[in-house]
């Protein structure tokens, strides 16, 4: 039980340092060189491969005079086969950098890649406990610039690299602070191309990212640690998280429809890119919470699933989308023990508040958000992805699983709090 002389009262910020802007990725040479790279691994997928934005990467590089190597083969929505596959790459090519173009799977593919390259060990060792061991990096990684081409995971920014771990059913992954990107690059021309089903689904993670880092335990409801050292990089939120997290909820109201109604709409899609950012600097430090890990059930346990922009992939539910079904449902739970912050976050995604008071922050912020879902072609729900009644124990019994998540929570929740959210998240209009 925490007491006034136990809390925490200390919280770092240890984030990613940025270069943003159109062209950044052209100067992609000059940044690894200094980091004393030579031989570079640069991971992407097959679809960007053949894309103007990895020629001018490849050409960036080049020009520095760097032996490149291409790794096109990650897998939209990694599994643990994938992870060894890329692992087994990067072991054998010798890389002393690492440069990943593409959404969160590239960049989440090539921090495993490059701890395992790095640190070499079983798969399990690093993998977060139940699953695996949990075991800490034993020092810092190879360089490694991370370059998003989707305004949404925010995986440049974060210490963790997720994958489907298909034998459990369950998507799982590797979180540690050693496993941050040395820089993020974040070239906003990247997703002036970007199927308006995928702004839908990585727009409404960076909204749920920015909520759930808002909202996030306050990092004072902690103990203060043994040691330093055992601080967790997931800290709660704190002034300084609140800053990117409020930011990037204001940019999200105000883009991501916009962004999704319209491709030539280039200052919602370069500000839709800033808030990616801007949230991913928040959940990185402050953590998520619910929704997410209420996603990786979703997600694991559907494999039939295929959303408009990702027609040319296995069938999946794509990561955003898997966690936005959930969140109306998941902040009303929260409301009660943090209503003020709810209305907050609804006033700020562009619900009119006027005359509201902190008792209907849960449901303003709930009815917003899935406006905005329903504005941006998103399912309606689980029900949308197939899920029945029926399915609400397995569901339940992969998000409790997710303990590390479930703990940033304002609210605790039980097994029977989660069936209900889940209950709630079937369908919302
Ligand atoms: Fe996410």
């Amino acid at each position: 039980m925490t007491t006034p002389e136990t809390r925490e009262h200390i919280f770092t910020v240890e984030t990613v340092p940025l270069k943003y802007g159109r062209g950044a990725l052209r100067e992609l040479g000059h940044d690894i060189k200094a980091l004393n790279a030579r031989r570079i691994a640069l991971f992407t997928d097959r679809h960007l491969a053949t894309t103007e934005h990895v020629a001018i990467a490849r050409e960036a590089l080049a020009r520095a005079g760097l032996d490149v190597v291409v790794y096109d083969a990650v897998r939209v929505e990694p599994t643990d086969t994938s992870f060894r596959e890329a692992a087994a790459f990067a072991v054998d090519g010798r890389f002393d950098g690492f440069v990943s173009i593409g959404g969160g799977s590239v960049m989440d593919t090539c921090k495993a890649a490059n701890l395992y390259a790095t640190y070499p060990n079983d798969f399990l060792a690093y993998v977060n406990a139940p699953m695996g061991q949990g075991k800490p990096v034993p020092g810092p990684l190879k360089p490694h610039l991370a370059c998003p081409t989707t305004c949404g995971t925010g995986s440049e920014m974060t210490a963790t690299a997720i994958f489907d771990f298909v034998s459990e059913n369950v998507k799982t992954g590797i979180a540690h602070r050693a496993l941050k990107p040395t820089r993020a690059v974040v070239d906003p021309s990247t997703i002036d191309t970007l199927p308006t089903g995928v702004v839908c689904s990585t727009g409404l993670d960076v909204l749920t990212h920015a909520i759930e880092s808002w909202t996030a335990r306050d990092f004072r409801t902690r103990d203060t640690p043994a040691e330093p050292g055992l601080r967790p990089p997931y800290q709660g939120s704190n002034p300084w998280s609140d800053i990117g997290s409020m930011k990037a909820i204001e940019l999200g109201g105000r883009y991501l429809e916009r962004a999704y109604a319209d491709r030539a709409d280039t200052e919602a899609r370069d500000g839709l890119m800033f808030a990616s950012t801007l949230a991913g600097m928040a959940f990185g430090n402050a953590g998520v919470h619910i929704p997410h890990a209420m996603s990786y059930a979703v997600a694991g346990l559907n494999h039939r699933y295929v959303a408009t922009g990702y027609e040319d992939e296995t069938p999946m539910v794509p990561h955003g989308l898997s966690v936005v079904v959930n969140a109306p449902a998941a902040f009303r739970f929260t409301a009660p023990a943090c209503p003020e912050r709810h209305l907050q976050a609804a006033h700020a995604l562009g619900a009119d508040t006027r005359n509201l008071t902190p008792d209907h922050g849960g449901e303003a912020l709930a009815a917003r958000l899935a406006d905005i879902m329903r504005n941006t072609g998103c399912p309606n729900g689980i029900g949308a992805l197939g899920y029945t009644e029926a399915d609400i124990p397995a569901l339940v019994e992969g998000a409790a699983k997710q303990k590390r998540l479930l703990v940033q929570a304002p609210r605790d929740p039980d097994e029977t709090n989660l069936a209900d959210i889940f209950r709630d998240a079937l369908r919302y209009w």
